[in-house]
């Protein structure tokens, strides 16, 4: 009984959907290959169309709080849709991402305590605040810090 409750559930999946990537970061803006690395290890399963889908994401309960996390996620940053030909828009988001990092809020603490390699030291912060800044200034000298 317990079993094929378990059975019928695994019917209820979400859709686990790697949409086409549009304009990436990482092309875009090409960050040093460290920066570029630590992006890719610690946001990209949930801010991309590169999400690395694991196999327990294939299985009710987890699959929609996966699933969820990353459609939020990419709703609210999705660096395969980066806006390079808005430089303003682009700016902001750096910004968003270097608070988000500098806080300790991102990566979401759910993630890292799986994911070893997004674990990020104070100075992998440091190192990747101090690159979206200076992106960010560069792109929007106006906005300053
Ligand atoms: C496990 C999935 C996950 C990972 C990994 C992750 N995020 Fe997020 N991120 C989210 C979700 C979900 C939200 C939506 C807000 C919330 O629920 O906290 C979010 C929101 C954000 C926001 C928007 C905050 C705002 O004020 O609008 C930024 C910026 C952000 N993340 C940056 C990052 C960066 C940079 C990384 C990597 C260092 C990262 N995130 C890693 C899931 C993730």
């Amino acid at each position: 009984m317990v079993a094929g409750g378990f059975a019928l559930l695994q019917l209820t999946n979400p859709a686990r959907t790697n949409p086409p990537v549009v304009s990436d970061l990482l092309a875009m803006d090409a960050p040093p290959p460290r920066v570029a690395a630590m992006l890719h290890a610690a946001c990209y399963d949930c801010h991309s169309s590169e999400t690395r889908w694991p196999w327990y994401s294939h299985i009710a309960p987890m699959s929609w709080l996966i699933a969820g996390d990353v459609k939020t996620g990419r709703e609210h940053l999705n660096l395969s849709a980066w806006p390079a030909a808005d430089p303003r828009r682009a700016a902001k988001l750096l910004g968003r991402m270097s608070d988000a990092i500098a806080s300790g809020e991102m990566p979401l603490a759910k993630y890292t305590k799986i994911h070893a390699a997004a674990r990020l030291t104070e100075s992998q912060r440091k190192e990747l605040t101090d690159w979206l800044d200076a992106e960010r200034n560069r792109l929007e000298p106006a906005a300053g810090k």
